[in-house]
């Protein structure tokens, strides 16, 4: 294998140290405690862990937590009710409403409804138009925790050719508008990208992030290029046992990491980075809600 692991999990935990340490000096000095907010509504079984695992992390770094279970028919109005008070409440910094949403309710209106200095996953239209116009915004955390590796392996991205498969509003497009953000060229590929692998093979920076298992192969990568795995899929592992399932990444590690100069490993990249970013933009909203000078290092 030729390509440096990009160590997601030491990151992240680096990240949530910087994160507590600045939780620390918010309460030390100004007697504030960010807190974070997180709605589910029904019991999606993978929701249910992202959401458990969410609150753990933020409790780990001396924040308040609350968290909101709500059932799979509450009603649209009562969601909206429910962050209208969070939106008022001075002990939530941040809002998350767990995605996707029972069909009966309107996601783009729950998201709209958040007030935007509290929208730590940076979806609300007024935070999607101030990250693509250059200004201070609340950037997704997957995007940004994506960044933040690139950053930490290349130093610069200037000048690097990128290419973003996925055009979704939580990975790929805020992905893009970072990178170009960073002064690379971007491409953003998807489903009707006419020579995907020839378009993939010109890119110094792949960030995968499809949903579909494995479906990036070594002969994709350029030799050297830096490979960012998105994806997180769940597939039968029968070589484990009758039933056994395993995760996979949208790109297949092995004959990606034999022609690669880095890689995101799938467990252990992308994901646990995007929990700490969560962490992070609850407490850079923390500091915007009080006037407080932002750490460094926290956002894009
Ligand atoms: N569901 C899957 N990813 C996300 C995310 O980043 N934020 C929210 N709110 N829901 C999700």
């Amino acid at each position: 294998m030729a390509a440096e692991i990009i160590d997601g999990k030491a990151l992240a935990a680096d990240l949530r140290g910087k994160v507590a340490d600045h939780v620390a000096r918010l309460k030390a000095e100004h007697d504030l405690v960010p807190g974070l907010a997180v709605v589910l509504v029904g019991e999606d079984p993978a929701s249910q862990v992202y959401v458990r695992s969410k609150g753990k992390m933020t409790l780990e770094v001396g924040m308040a937590s609350f968290e909101h279970r709500l059932g799979a028919d509450t009603e649209e109005g009562e969601l909206l009710s429910l962050i209208a008070r969070l939106n008022t409440d001075p002990k939530v910094h941040g809002i998350l409403v767990q995605l996707p949403l029972p069909d009966h309710i309107n996601e783009e209106l729950v998201i709209n409804a958040i007030d935007p200095s509290k929208d730590v996953d940076g979806f609300h239209i007024l935070n999607v138009g101030l990250l693509g116009t250059g200004q201070k915004s609340m950037v997704p955390c997957t995007p940004l925790g994506c960044l933040m590796m690139l950053r930490q392996y290349h130093g610069s991205l200037s000048g690097l050719d990128a290419v973003v498969i996925g055009r979704s509003n939580i990975v790929g497009k805020p992905m893009a508008q970072l990178l170009l953000g960073d002064s690379c060229t971007v491409t953003i590929a998807h489903s009707r990208t006419r020579d995907l692998p020839g378009i993939v093979r010109r890119a110094d920076i792949v960030v995968a992030a499809v949903g579909r298992p494995e479906m990036v192969t070594g002969d994709w990568i350029k030799p050297g290029a830096t490979v960012i795995d998105v994806g997180i899929n769940r597939v039968d592992a029968p070589e484990r046992g009758e039933g056994k399932t395993r995760l996979v990444g949208d790109c297949e590690f092995d004959s990606c990491a034999a022609v690669a100069g880095a890689i995101t490993p799938v467990p252990g990249g992308v994901g646990p980075m995007t929990i700490a970013c969560l962490l992070a933009n609850t407490v850079t909203a923390c500091c915007r809600a009080h006037g407080i000078d932002e750490p460094d290092g926290l956002t894009a």
